[in-house]
């Protein structure tokens, strides 16, 4: 499976922070935004992966990440010129996802917590679409699904001013090869965008779309407003002080899943010492 990490758009909502810098290259504490996603994709068990920006950032990213080969992994780089929408990420990444299977993640979304993993990858060869379903107190600034006890998703909503259920769906959706064509066949909305809904729902249409739930166990986060922001880079800075553990380390995914060897670890490791980020590289087992 290919994966897509869609972090282009405006960051209005970051403006002053964000106009001159992406908002996925902020620091959520001691990392960029973007690794986050990245380690998301790594731990789903999958390295094969397109990085979309806008014109003017792809290089800062380029420079971060390079073509992936350090962590065992491939990363290409594409352009998005507008925020045109979520489902435009198909479109832009046509020819990277050829007739394999695709899962997307948005830029700017932080998961963490205990059977992620084991739940991702559990969802990593769909027939069909997986959402994923996170309970939240207020959905209604969210998509939000509605399910059976299959788990197959009997309504999705974008935005409701009547949620049906408090089930949210965040930035990080599995497909199967058949989304390049609905991505194809879709119409901008009313805003002017691609909606990520507008894919589910023809999924939902055929009777092929999943939702799968993430537990009370699992964190996510969004990072998209100054407050937000601020409590991501906290959550990050707790919970490592706290166990010694980093979250979002994508020499760590690539090191744990086996893309990259002890001794390629140590490699890169080498230049971070000094912030205690390649220490901790180093310990790991
Ligand atoms: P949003 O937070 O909806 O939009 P934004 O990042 O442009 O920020 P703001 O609302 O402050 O203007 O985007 C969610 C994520 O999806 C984020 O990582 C950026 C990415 N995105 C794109 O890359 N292209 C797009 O066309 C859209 C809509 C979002």
């Amino acid at each position: 499976m290919k994966g897509i990490v869609l972090a282009g758009g405006s960051g209005t909502r970051l403006a002053p922070l964000t106009l001159a810098i992406s908002k996925q290259l902020m620091p959520v504490y001691d990392k960029p935004m973007i690794y986050y996603p990245i380690s998301t994709l790594l731990i789903s068990g999958i390295r094969d992966i397109l990085i979309i920006t806008t014109p003017k950032d792809a290089q800062l990213f380029k420079d971060l990440l390079g073509d992936g080969g350090r962590l065992g992994c491939n990363f290409e780089y594409a352009v998005q010129e507008k925020p045109n929408g979520i489902a435009e990420a198909f479109l832009i990444g046509r020819n990277f996802i050829g007739n394999d299977k695709v899962a997307l993640i948005l830029g700017d979304n932080l998961f963490y917590g205990s059977g992620l993993s084991a739940l991702l990858q559990k969802n990593n060869d769909p027939n069909g679409g997986v959402v994923f379903g996170y309970h939240v107190n207020n959905p209604n600034r969210y998509g939000v699904v509605d399910f059976d006890a299959n788990g197959k998703v009997v309504s999705i909503e974008e935005k409701p001013l009547e949620p049906k259920t408090n089930y949210a769906v965040p930035g990080i959706y599995f497909y199967d090869n058949s989304v390049v064509e609905i991505a194809e066949l879709i119409r901008p909305s009313k805003r002017g965008e691609l909606e990520i809904t507008d894919i589910n729902k023809v999924y939902l249409e055929k009777e092929a779309l999943h939702v799968s739930i993430l537990d009370k166990g699992i964190a996510w986060l969004d990072t998209g407003t100054f407050s937000s922001l601020m409590q991501a880079s906290q959550f990050v800075q707790v919970i490592e002080e706290r166990q010694g553990l980093k979250i979002g380390s994508i020499e760590e995914a690539a090191y744990t899943m086996g893309y990259i060897s002890k001794e390629q670890l140590h490699k890169i490791a080498k230049p971070l010492l000094k912030s205690g980020y390649g220490e901790y590289l180093m310990k790991l087992n």
